[in-house]
């Protein structure tokens, strides 16, 4: 057997004992002491793909070690930047973009692929990305990525699976009107917008603090942006880039899932090197529904405060409550009394941990998109499956305070977005094992 096949094989089988991972659950102990927040996923991703915008080297710190990430950084070496990883300290320097293409076989599991679209036209005139298809949670499409970089003159192509934008004589600034509040799109389109010809205006942008992130990381790199974090954000095109040394935002999803694990266990729980501002609407909510939150500039301590009441949710836009918290609200849910309406408005299909959580004891009846949760339910250890990976944080919540063993299966979803879950749940005291 030759050596390139023999490694091949090798990677394949590492590939699938991940695959088929499981975690082992002993649920029904209180989680108690302190948990550090990893970086934010959904910053890392889009500050990654921006460090393709300059041929200085670019320090992005805090960044998770985690699956997207991992595949991200294999995109911009294919892309031609040299990628070095150091602990939490990724070195990017993309001195040149040979080729500015994301081929399928490298982005097929990370619907985030289409950040390098901004980037990759904006810094060579041409980009060509294997269009991410549709997930358990929704039909993920870009039409509005596509939509606003015609707006910035590139001319889009759509064939074989691809989309390809090519800008001859480089893109010129333009109007955008965001006909919904898309987070990767606008990320996207300031990607591109700051190396255009003129003004940009982007109307209906996204809020979430990850954008704001991205605009200062490239801020720090000579653009010149206003309004972030705010509808509207204007962009003055610069010639050119320079290098940057950036911390990334602590990953507020992370925090709020562990925020949610210490209410759920009736447990006492300090997470440390978080952004409690960016989890306003949880922290409302799970204040409602009867835990105890004291929070500091940056660390936030949930406690057992007498019987948890249910309460409604509706998710929304930054700053309304994340809907990539609304699998482990829900779990939650089961363990509070009276019913509870949960409604999903930002992604169609985003209810698959629903079945699962029934299967565990829970009592939710979905209907289009709202689920309705009656507690208390009392939880029993099944064997479940994951379908995404908030979907996945919701069974591992559930299981938590389940009587008795739960096998959670495809684990992969979690470490697509959770760094090192396991370990930090086992630091609270949980009974959590994986198992190849
Ligand atoms: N949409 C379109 N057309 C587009 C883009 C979006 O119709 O061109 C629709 C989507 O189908 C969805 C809605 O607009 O119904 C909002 O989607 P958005 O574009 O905001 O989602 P995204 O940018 O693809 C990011 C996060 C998601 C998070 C959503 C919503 C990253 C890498 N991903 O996705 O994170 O749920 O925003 O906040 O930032 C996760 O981390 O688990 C995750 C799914």
């Amino acid at each position: 057997m030759g050596a390139a096949v023999a490694a091949r094989r090798a990677v394949t089988a590492v590939a699938a004992e991940k695959i088929m991972d499981k975690l082992l659950i002993r649920g029904g102990k209180p989680l108690e002491g302190e948990v550090e927040t990893s970086g934010a996923k959904n910053s890392a991703l889009p500050v990654l793909a921006a460090s393709l915008l300059t041929s200085e080297p670019v320090a992005l710190r805090r960044i998770p070690r985690v699956r997207d990430i991992a595949t991200m950084e294999k995109l911009l070496r294919y892309n031609g930047a040299s990628v070095d990883v150091d602990g939490d300290t990724v070195r990017i320097q993309a001195a040149t973009v040979p080729n500015p293409e994301a081929p399928y076989e490298i982005v097929k599991t990370m619907r985030a692929s289409s950040l390098v679209l901004g980037p990759l036209v904006a810094r060579t005139g041409r980009a060509r990305v294997s269009m991410p298809g549709g997930c358990a949670i929704g039909a993920r499409p870009i039409n509005l990525h596509v939509a606003a970089l015609e707006k910035l003159g590139a001319k889009i192509f759509q064939e074989h699976g691809y989309v390809e934008a090519r800008a001859d004589n480089g893109l010129r600034g333009g109007h955008v009107k965001f006909d919904r509040i898309t987070v990767t799109g606008t990320e996207d389109i300031i990607m591109a917008a700051v190396l255009a010809d003129g003004e940009t205006v982007i109307e209906n942008a996204a809020r979430e603090p990850e954008v704001v992130d991205v605009a200062s990381l490239l801020t720090r790199m000579g653009a010149r942006i206003d309004g972030a974090g705010t509808s509207t954000i204007r962009i003055q095109g610069v010639p050119r880039l320079g290098g940057a040394d950036h911390a990334i935002i602590p990953d507020r999803i992370e925090a709020g899932t562990f925020l949610i694990a210490g209410a759920i266990t009736g447990g006492d729980v300090l997470v440390r090197g978080c952004a409690p501002e960016h989890l306003m609407a949880t922290i409302e909510l799970m204040r409602q529904s009867g835990s105890s939150i004291e929070c500091g500039p940056d660390w936030m301590r949930v406690r057992k405060n007498g019987k948890l009441r249910s309460v409604d949710m509706k998710t929304m836009e930054f700053p309304g409550f994340a809907t990539d918290l609304q699998a482990q609200f829900m779990a939650l849910m089961t363990q509070a009394e009276g019913i509870s309406f949960v409604e999903e408005t930002i992604f169609e299909n985003r209810f698959m941990h629903a079945p699962e959580l029934v299967r565990m004891g829970a009592n939710i009846r979905v209907e289009g998109r709202k689920a309705i949760v009656a507690g208390v339910t009392p939880l029993s250890g099944a064997p479940v499956t994951c379908s995404d990976l908030r979907a996945s944080a919701s069974l591992i919540l559930a299981a938590l305070v389940a009587e008795g063993e739960s096998v959670v299966d495809r684990i992969y979803h979690v470490d697509r977005g959770y760094e090192g879950l396991e370990r930090k749940l086992a630091g609270l005291g949980a009974s959590v094992n994986r198992v190849a």
